[in-house]
């Protein structure tokens, strides 16, 4: 608990509730307003979390207004430029760095785990032919529990390691099982010899008919795309899956329940969001047309990966990821029209009023999928890949929740809006 002191005071009896202060290593505190209904019978309400903690955690720390992110204390952009998507996804994990032993074991691990049950395949071909590959990773992931179910082994660090290795090893397996499904080639088995993101695009791209070389340029854009994603805190698919994984549930069904909440534009599905927007404005010259539409709030029209509900300042991710677009799409000797048309909209965005009263910078997201495409991945896996590496953040904190003290089911209250209690008139006398 922190010195500072906060309360509570009903204005009308000027009775005080203390609201002890929960400090942290850096940032805000907490104030812990667990007894607020007891002591008042009222409720607290914030309906987005704008203003609320769910949990202490030690995995990863963000100062929106600053513009930092940290994992296990480290700076992203230090991640990125020293470290493989494999040590970032063991410090996460774990906590520290790994060593080299530490490093090839973990790695070894996650080689090993790579395959998927022969029968798991066969779930794909339930899929409708146009499914959307995260509608299969839905699916598929939360099928893992009918062939890991021994749930009652969550308190074990080395169960929850094993959970933990598999989860992150098959994650890439699935993904690309569901990009052939979509397009309707047969599936790769992983190759073992490859590392992480070689084996991804390796599954996604290698067919049985001829040889297939990766690409290094594009496995190492892909292990800094996926560094920058691997964790964020509490956003809202982490949260799904703490919320699901509160309940004792089966772990493979919450990282499916985290997946689903992933979809959504407002969230992971904003990379595809942004090709698509940046498709249907075509060219530079219907930029400001657009922009138009963007401020008129009547259009519901949104400057896809612009906007985060924590920066509120610039997004560091997007930052990074700015720089490796031009970097990739130099080294590749890609010249897309698609990353000329972003820049123009950021610079509108970044001078317009509308976009600086309300703190809006580019997130994340607004770049990645420039270079997803430059790689050959197609829009509809965009979210995917961000599924495969956020499955190491999802792990983690559904690791750390279980792992740490007594599990308290996530319960949250409502305001009651609808109908005051009433008697029930029989149909006939309707
Ligand atoms: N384009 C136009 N206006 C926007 C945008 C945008 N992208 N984002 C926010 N606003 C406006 C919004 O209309 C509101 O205006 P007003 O105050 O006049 O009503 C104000 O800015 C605050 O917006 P909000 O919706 O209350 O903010 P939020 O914190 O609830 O939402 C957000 C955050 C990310 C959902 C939102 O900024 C958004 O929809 N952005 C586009 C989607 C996107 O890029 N999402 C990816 C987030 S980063 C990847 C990840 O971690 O998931």
């Amino acid at each position: 608990m922190s010195e500072v002191s906060y309360s509570l005071v009903n204005n009308a009896t000027g009775e005080k509730v203390d609201l002890p202060a929960i400090g942290g290593t850096l940032g805000p505190v907490g104030l812990d307003v667990g007894k607020v209904y007891d002591k008042t019978g009222a409720f607290t309400y914030d309906p987005g979390f704008t203003s609320t903690c769910s949990t202490k955690s030690a995995i990863t720390y963000i100062d929106g207004d600053e513009g930092v992110l940290l994992y296990r204390g480290y700076p992203v952009a230090q991640l990125a430029q020293h470290c493989s998507f494999l040590e970032v996804a063991y410090l996460i994990l774990n906590g520290e760095l790994p060593n080299k032993t530490a490093l090839e074991t973990f790695d070894q691990s996650i080689r090993r785990h790579t395959m998927i049950n022969e029968g798991l395949k066969s779930f794909f071909n339930g899929f409708h032919y146009d499914a959307h590959p995260m509608a299969m990773l839905t699916g598929v992931v939360g099928s893992l529990s009918g062939f890991y179910h021994d749930t009652g082994n969550n308190k074990d660090p080395r169960h929850r390691e094993i959970f933990a290795h598999r989860m992150i090893a098959k994650i890439p397996t699935i993904a690309a099982a569901a990009y052939k499904k979509y397009y309707g080639q047969p599936f790769m088995y992983p190759q073992n010899h490859l590392d992480y993101c070689s084996n991804l695009l390796h599954m996604m791209f290698a067919v049985p008919a001829e040889p297939y070389h990766v690409d290094p340029i594009a496995a190492k854009a892909l292990d800094v795309l996926f560094i920058l994603h691997a964790d964020h805190e509490q956003n809202a698919s982490t949260s799904t899956v703490r919320m699901a994984g509160s309940t004792g549930t089966n772990p493979y069904a919450a990282i499916s329940a985290g997946i689903a909440a992933l979809w959504g534009p407002a969230h992971g599905g904003a990379n595809e969001a942004v090709l698509n927007m940046l498709d249907e404005i075509g060219d530079v010259k219907n930029v400001q047309g657009f922009m138009d539409k963007v401020k008129d709030k009547q259009s519901g029209v949104r400057l896809m990966g612009f906007g985060h509900r924590v920066y509120k300042n610039f997004d560091p991710r997007a930052t990074i990821i700015r720089e490796e677009c031009h970097k990739v799409l130099k080294a590749l000797k890609i010249d897309d029209p698609k990353l000329e048309l972003a820049m123009k909209l950021e610079e509108i965005a970044l001078n317009d009023d509308y976009f600086k009263a309300r703190k809006l910078y580019p997130n994340v997201d607004f770049y990645s999928g420039i270079i997803y495409k430059a790689l050959g991945i197609p829009v509809n896996m965009f979210t995917p890949m961000f599924a495969v590496a956020r499955t190491v953040g999802w792990v983690a904190h559904w690791s750390e929740m279980v792992g740490d003290g007594p599990l308290k089911i996530a319960r949250p209250r409502q305001v009651y809006t609808g109908a005051a209690e009433r008697n029930v008139v029989p149909v006939a006398q309707r």
